[in-house]
This record gives C-alpha cells, sequence and structure tokens, in this order.
C-alpha cells in the first residue's frame, strides 16, 4: 500500500486506533524510510526527539532505538496509548513519553529538541501558530522533517470521493479546497465547519513563505516526498 493511498482513506480526524496500528506495521516493513530518517539527521547529536500529531509514534523509533529521548504528542489521547504498547514490544518504553496536547501549544521550552516530527498533520492545525511553536522548540542546529498536503492530495480526494460514492470524503474535500484557496489569496486561514474546521493544504509557495515567517527554510526533500504529501527536511534560516 503506497502512502497516497493510505492517506485518501483517511477524514478528518478520522485516525483511529486501527490506523495507528497500520502506520506502525508500514513503517517496520520498509526499512528504508528509518535509514532516511537516520540520514537527514546526520551530523546532528540527537538527544531529544519531539514528534508533533505523532499517532503512535513511529518515526521516532530510529532515534529512540540510538539513544534519544522520544516524545510524542497528539490530542488524540488513543495514540499515546497505541505508542506506547509498540514501544514496549521493542522494550524501549522507558525512553518515550506521550502527552496528550496541541501543536498550537506545544509544552517545553524553547530550544528543547535536535529533532522534530509532524507527518500528515499539519493540516489539522492553526499552520502559522504551530509552525512558530516548532520554530520555538528547535536547537539552532535541529532539523524539522514535516510531511504536508499539497492541493493534488484533495484534488484526488475529490475525485476519489465522487468515484467511489464516499459522498462526504468529496464534500469534505471540496471544502478544504475552498479554504485552501481563500488561504492562498489572503493568507487567512478560518475556522468553522463550512470551511472543514479550518483544514487547509500548502503549496510550496505558501509553505516556503509559512516556514520564512519563523525563521525555518526547506534544506531538502525526504525519499517519500511525493506531488500530493510533500516531505522537508526544514532547518532554522
Ligand atoms: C493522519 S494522522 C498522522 C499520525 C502520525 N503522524 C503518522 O504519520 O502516523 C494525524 C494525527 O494528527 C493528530 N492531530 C490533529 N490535530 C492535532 C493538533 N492540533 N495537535 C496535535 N495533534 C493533532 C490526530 O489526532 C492524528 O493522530
Amino acid at each position: 500500500m503506497s502512502d497516497e493511498q493510505t492517506y485518501n482513506d483517511l477524514d478528518q480526524f478520522s485516525a483511529d486506533v486501527n490506523y495507528f496500528r497500520v502506520e506502525w506495521k508500514m513503517f517496520l516493513s520498509d526499512p528504508g524510510r528509518a535509514s532516511a530518517l537516520l540520514h537527514a539527521a546526520r551530523g546532528v547529536e540527537v538527544s531529544r526527539v519531539l514528534d508533533i500529531g505523532c499517532g503512535s509514534g513511529q518515526e521516532m523509533l530510529p532515534f529512540v532505538a540510538k539513544g534519544a529521548l522520544g516524545f510524542g504528542m497528539d490530542v488524540n489521547p488513543d495514540a499515546g496509548k497505541i505508542g506506547r504498547e509498540m514501544f514496549e514490544q521493542k522494550k524501549l518504553s522507558e525512553r518515550v513519553n506521550f502527552l496528550v496536547a496541541s501543536g498550537t501549544h506545544i509544552p517545553f521550552s524553547e530550544k528543547s529538541f535536535e529533532v522534530l516530527i509532524c507527518r500528515v498533520a499539519l493540516m489539522y492545525m492553526n499552520h502559522q501558530l504551530a509552525l512558530a511553536e516548532m520554530s520555538r522548540v528547535m536547537r539552532p542546529e535541529s532539523i524539522l522533517i514535516l510531511k504536508y498536503h499539497s492541493p493534488y492530495y484533495y484534488f484526488r480526494k475529490f475525485v476519489d470521493g465522487l468515484r467511489y460514492r464516499y459522498f462526504n470524503s468529496a464534500v469534505h474535500a471540496s471544502r478544504v479546497i475552498c479554504a485552501g484557496f481563500i488561504y492562498q489569496l489572503t493568507g487567512k486561514q478560518f475556522f468553522g465547519r463550512l470551511t472543514a474546521g479550518g483544514e487547509i493544504f500548502q503549496t510550496r509557495r505558501t509553505i516556503r513563505r509559512a516556514l520564512h515567517n519563523v525563521g525555518l527554510k526547506c534544506r531538502s526533500e525526504m525519499p517519500d516526498s511525493n506531488r500530493q504529501t510533500p516531505s522537508l527536511v526544514i532547518v532554522k534560516e
């Protein structure tokens, strides 16, 4: 199953226990993902890693296995439950902490982490607040690995929704597309039912601008980067 197929099956906040377990399994079945994460952080001495909107926190695993402390944050309490269970199976549960918290209020002091991860979770947050928080807790030489949603993700979700008669999914995608265009034109993210609860897409241009606003810039792309869900390695400017 490709990344894109998995994400296309998701609706907003539909990430559930089953999803968290599946993501963990998919991560373990593709060792290239762990190597890519370690490669992105080459040259950085990683003692603390934070995963924002972590799900089961599988992306922290390669760093935690090498001795770092892992912190997973998610607004869904089930995420931490499954995450703890998964790390326990690896005999690494003592090196991870899971918190119920929002990416827009990261409960750590500034410059706390060498590696930050935010994988397909930014779209549910207030982008500017969340990116500002990420920048605040990054140490000077740290990296942020950010996988976000482009308009192509929602176009495809809309078309698939119509084709396979997932009409709720198509309606949701169309709302996000409208809210995304408003964001492109005004730079504003509107929250409310009509605008899909604030969910928007980012283009390469707007993500670059949003990153620059909080003192961050893109250094490179991860191997799993694709047109629908680009995956960037981000550093301090
Ligand atoms: C699509 S899942 C991705 C989970 C995980 N990053 C992964 O790659 O498997 C999105 C996650 O973001 C979480 N989330 C949504 N809004 C959030 C917020 N404001 N702060 C932190 N996490 C949030 C959801 O609960 C969900 O677990």
